[in-house]
C-alpha cells in the first residue's frame, strides 16, 4: 500500500492502474476505521483490482457546535489494517488539497429536496458538505466503484442522486450496516458512550426492528394507514426516551424516494393495495455525546391477484 497526499500522485497511480486493465474502487473515510468500514473495503477489493481508500475528516459536513474537534483520529491503526487488507493507495489529502482556497468561496455541490429531509433538518449544512467532498473525491479519483455504507441510508441515496444527476461515470455500491453482538450499527461516534450508554444504545435497534415488525403484522392483517404509522412513530421515539435518548426523529419512508409512503386506496371490495412495499424506517437520536443514526429496510411482496382471461 502507498500513502499518497498529492493529487497529481494520485492521478498517475490511478492512470497506471488503468494502463494495466483493471477497475478501480474507492472508499472514502474519515478515519478511526472499524469492521464497517473495513466490509466496505473488502467488497471494493472483491469487486475491483485496484483499490483507493480515502482518510479525511470533512470541516463542511460539520455544524458550528458538532463534533469536527473532538472527531477521534487513529491515523496508524487505520494505515495497519488497510495494509493488512492490501489496499493499493491510501489518499491522505491535506485540508489544503480538499479546499484550496478560502472556505466561504469554495463551490458548492447541492442536492436539493432530499438533503432537507430528517438529518438535515438537525444538521442544515450538512450534506453540502458530503456531496461537495465526494464529488471533489470522485474528480480526483476517478474510480469506476465507490463503496458507501447503508447506514449512512440518507447519504447513500443522495450521492446516488447526485451521481445520476452530474452524469458521474461511477457506481455507487451500498454495502449492509455491520454490527456489535447487541445489534448496535458501528460508528466511530459508538466511541463517545459510556459503557452503560453503550447498553441502552442497542435499543435504537431494537426499536426499528419493533416498528418492522409491526408494520408487517398490519400490513398482513390490512390495517396499515396513516394513523398507525404515527402511532409507530409516537411510541418509538416514547421508548427511545424511556431508555435516555432524545430523538431527532423517527420516520418511515419510501426506499427510493425517503417520502412519506403513499397509500393506495381500497377498491370498492375492500381489497388491500398490490404493489410492492418497500420502506425503509429512518430514525436519529442523541444519546449522551453521540448522535446515533440506524436504518431498517421493510419489503413485503404483495400476492398478485390471478387474471382470468375468458374467450
Ligand atoms: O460517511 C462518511 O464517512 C463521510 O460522510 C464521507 C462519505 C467520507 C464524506 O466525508
Amino acid at each position: 500500500m502507498i500513502k499518497i497526499n498529492r493529487v497529481s500522485s494520485l492521478r498517475s497511480a490511478v492512470q497506471a492502474a488503468r494502463n494495466e486493465k483493471k477497475h478501480i474502487g474507492f472508499v472514502p473515510t474519515m478515519g478511526n476505521l472499524h469492521e464497517g468500514h473495513l466490509e466496505l473495503v473488502r467488497i471494493a477489493k472483491s469487486r475491483c483490482e485496484f483499490v483507493v481508500v480515502s482518510i479525511y475528516v470533512n470541516p463542511t459536513q460539520f455544524g458550528e457546535n458538532e463534533d469536527l474537534d473532538a472527531y477521534p483520529s487513529t491515523p496508524d491503526e487505520d494505515a495497519r489494517q488497510l495494509a493488512e487488507l492490501d489496499v493499493d493507495v491510501l489518499f491522505l489529502p491535506s485540508q489544503e488539497v480538499m479546499y484550496p482556497g478560502d472556505l466561504n468561496s469554495q463551490t458548492v455541490v447541492y442536492v436539493p429536496k432530499l438533503g432537507e429531509l430528517y438529518c438535515g433538518k438537525n444538521r442544515p449544512e450538512h450534506f453540502n458538505g458530503v456531496t461537495t467532498v465526494v464529488s471533489r473525491l470522485f474528480n480526483m479519483v476517478a474510480p469506476n466503484i465507490a463503496v458507501f455504507g447503508m447506514k449512512d441510508y440518507q447519504q447513500l441515496t443522495i450521492i446516488k442522486q447526485m451521481v445520476r444527476d452530474l452524469a458521474y461515470p461511477v457506481q455507487v455500491v451500498g454495502v449492509d450496516t455491520v454490527r456489535n453482538e447487541q445489534g448496535l450499527a458501528l460508528s466511530s461516534r459508538n466511541g463517545y458512550l459510556s459503557e452503560l450508554e453503550l447498553e441502552s444504545a442497542s435499543e435504537l435497534r431494537n426499536t426499528l426492528v419493533s416498528i418492522a415488525e409491526q408494520i408487517e403484522e398490519l400490513d398482513g392483517r390490512s390495517g396499515l394507514n396513516k394513523t398507525q404509522i404515527e402511532k409507530l412513530r409516537r411510541n418509538a421515539k416514547a421508548r427511545l426516551k424511556r431508555v435516555g435518548f432524545e430523538p431527532h426523529y423517527v420516520d418511515i419512508c419510501d426506499q427510493a424516494t425517503l417520502l412519506a409512503p403513499k397509500f393506495e386506496k381500497k377498491s370498492a371490495s375492500g381489497d388491500s393495495p398490490q404493489a410492492d412495499l418497500n420502506w425503509v424506517v429512518l430514525a436519529a437520536a442523541v444519546l449522551g455525546k453521540a448522535r446515533l443514526i440506524d436504518n431498517i429496510e421493510v419489503n413485503i411482496k404483495r400476492k398478485r391477484k390471478a387474471v382470468t382471461q375468458v374467450s
